[in-house]
Formats: structure tokens, sequence, C-alpha cells
């Protein structure tokens, strides 16, 4: 094929994941008995896509002239300062943002914003897939630091190292965290393992600018949502720019909606009008506008008081559904036997193993289907119904036996 360019020509096309979800989906419908555990989205115990009434009431109601209307590139206002007041609270008025489809959008911005053309990106070493996918197609490289230590803590002694080592070797850095709900891992930094992760960036930010970039996609999701932790996370801010990925297609249950935003914290004035000048150019330059309609509800679901409680309301009653096959899954995994790492919210949990593809081969006999990658079995529990987490749990444990 001379068309495409020869970096280009031997891309996979369908995501490894979308491919083990169709198999679970046909072997459903020819009548198996099934546990799927790849979906990264939250399904209600029938399997069906929970959603948030209120939400997608909003989204019907968005008038037409709103919807059909080109919004600025950067994101009506109005959305960016209730976007901005979900993440800095007091400190909105800080952000320097623009909206993006999705977190994706985000992540995409952020990796062509702070590091240059063939510099890297850092991340931990369990990471969601796209992050290289989005660091590839802008020809920056992922590397990653070990994300966990034997004792199963947030390895900041990696991160430490690691992060001196880019920095002297391109002298910037770009560091993807995401937490609280960890993908593929389920982990969720503790407010000691922030404060880790600010005197790392501290010491590291004397070898050249570092930028932190948090992925909150499941920011309301966690035992601690990433509000909570807001403040020490801006301590950050002294040493180092603080980046967020903001995404509505978990929090509002909105995934083809294509709502985000990424939000840089720049205190300084003439720094914000910069960031958020760059960050505009790039949308323009990658996909010009986002979903106005989308955006539109969005807002409203943030800023209207009474439609807030009761999106609010609709989100804590899925929050419980997943926190029930939260606290199954631990308790059946921990007598199980099984290695994972601290969980105690959000989609995913991840069981640490040797030969993870074999068992996730073995485990599609049994019905079973997780996603296998090097040294781990990604779990979705967003996507298995509660009576089904003792069948998931021990097919996983006899295959690994
Ligand atoms: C870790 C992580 N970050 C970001 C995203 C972004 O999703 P979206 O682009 O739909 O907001 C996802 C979605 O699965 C994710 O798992």
């Amino acid at each position: 094929m001379k068309y495409l360019i020869p970096s280009h020509r031997t891309r996979p096309s369908d995501d490894p994941i979308f491919a083990l979800n169709a198999e679970a989906k046909a072997r459903q419908a020819a009548g198996e008995s099934i546990v799927n555990a790849t979906v990264g989205a939250l399904l209600d115990d029938n399997g069906a896509l929970a959603t948030l009434p209120s939400v997608s009431e909003a989204i019907r109601s968005v008038p037409a002239p709103v919807a059909a209307a080109y919004p600025p590139i950067a994101g009506p206002p109005d959305f960016l300062k209730a976007v901005a007041t979900d993440l800095l609270g007091p400190h909105a008025s800080f952000a320097a943002s623009s909206a993006t489809p999705g977190g994706s959008g985000a992540l995409h911005h952020a990796i062509g914003s702070f590091v240059e053309h063939g510099q890297t990106v850092l991340t931990t070493s369990f990471y969601w897939g796209p992050y290289k996918t989005l660091s590839d197609q802008q020809e920056r490289e992922l590397v990653t630091f070990r994300m966990f230590d034997p004792a199963g803590r947030f390895d900041v002694a990696s991160f430490d190292k690691h992060l001196h080592q880019i920095l002297e070797v391109q002298g910037r850095a770009l560091v993807l965290l995401n937490s609280p709900c960890h993908n593929p891992t389920g982990y969720s930094l503790d407010a000691g393992e922030w404060d880790d992760v600010t005197t790392v960036v501290a010491g590291a930010s004397k070898k050249g600018p570092v930028t932190v970039a948090i992925d909150g996609a499941y920011a309301l999701y966690g035992a601690r949502d990433l509000a909570q932790d807001r403040d020490r996370i801006l301590r950050m801010a002294d040493h180092a720019l603080v980046v967020f990925a903001w995404s509505a297609s978990k929090s509002f249950t909105q995934y083809g909606a294509r709502v985000g935003a990424i939000v840089a914290f720049c205190p300084d004035e003439a720094d914000r009008r910069r960031v958020a000048s760059a960050l505009s150019f790039s949308s323009r330059g990658t996909w010009s506008t986002c979903n106005a309609a989308g955006m539109s509800a969005i807002t409203r679901a943030l800023v209207e008081p009474d439609l807030r409680a009761r999106v609010d309301a609709e989100r804590a009653t899925l929050k419980a559904l997943l926190d029930r096959r939260v606290a199954a899954w631990n308790d059946r995994a921990r007598a199980a036997g099984l290695t994972f790492p601290r969980y105690d919210g959000g989609f995913f949990t991840t069981v640490l193993c040797d030969g993870a593809f074999d068992a996730a081969a073995a485990l599609k006999q049994d019905g079973v289907f997780v996603v296998p990658q090097a040294g781990a079995l990604r779990v979705a529990l967003c996507s298995v119904p509660e009576r089904d987490v003792p069948r998931l749990v021990d097919a996983i444990a006899k295959r690994l036996q």
C-alpha cells in the first residue's frame, strides 16, 4: 500500500478489548451463559447500559438552535466555568481551559502541548492502552515507571527515578496520572501518596518544567472523589503545571456525547492567557469545536441546583450498585487468594499474575471474558452483575492455580 505513509502501514485497526467484547456477546446471543468482564462502561444487573435519566432528559431538551449552532472553539464560557468550578472549586478563576471531545481529547492536548515532538511522556507501568495510541499518533513516546512497590503501594521511588532521568535527557517532562479508580488496576492514590508525588515533582522540577496531567475520568466513583484531594494536588502547582483531563463520559454516563475539557491550573494571568490560547489553537487544528448539545446539557447538570440534585442522586444509586460489586469482589477474591491492588471503588480491578494471556484464553472456555495484558488480567466489574462475581472469581482462581 504505497499511499499510506510507511509509519502508518502496519497500524492495528480494532481495539483488542472491543474484539473480546464482540466475541463474548456473540456467544451470549447464541444462548451460552457468559460473564463478560471486558466492557468499560457501567452496565446494570440486566446487562443494559446504566444511564442517568435526568441527564438524558437534559440532552433531549437542548433547544434546536443551540444544538445546531457552532459553539466557541474553546467551548462555551459557561461550560468552561462550570467544569473549572467542579475541578478547582474556589480557585476556578485560575483555570486555562478548552473543551475537548471527552477526556481523550484532553489527554491528546496534554501530550501535544507539554512535551515536544519525539520526546517521551511518563506514566505508570499499568495504563489505559489509548495513552500509547494518543502518544504514538502525535509522535511522542510513552515510557513507564513501576506502578507498585513490593508492599503494593504506589512506587514513588520508581516515579522519582524515571522523572529525573527524563528531565536529564529532554529538559522537560509530562506525567499522566489516572486517579481515583485507575484503569486498569482500580488503584486510587491516598492522601499520603499524593503528598509523595508532590515531593517528587518538587524535587525533579529543579531540572526543568514538569507538567502533571491528572486523568480524572472516574473522579466520582472512588471511595474519595477527586475534589477531596484538590488542595493537596494543587500544592504541586508551586513547582509544576497541574492539568486535569475532565470527562463527562462516566460521571454523567454520556460516553457518546463526547463532552470533556482540559483544565490547567495557572495562577499567573499571563501564563493563563498563553496556555488557554495554545489549547484553543490545538482544538481548532485538531477537531474544531466540540458537541454543542452535549456541552449545553452537561453545563445545566453542573450548575442548575434542582437538576444537579437529581443527577447526583441518580449517580449515587449507580455508584452504590458498583460499590456492592466491589465489596463482593474484595471478599471473594481475597478468600480465593487472588493478588490485586487496593481496590475501594471504580470500574476495574486487575489480578496480578503470570501467564495472563493463557489464563484469559482458558477462561473463555469457562464462558468468562477478561482482558489480558503483560502480568495482569483486567476485570471490568462495571459490566458484571453482583450475582456473577463468585463465578468470576472462582473461574479466575481455578485458571491461575
Ligand atoms: C483511564 C481513562 N482515561 C480517559 C478516558 C476517556 O474517556 P472519554 O474520552 O470517553 O472521556 C477513559 C475511558 O475509558 C479511561 O478509561
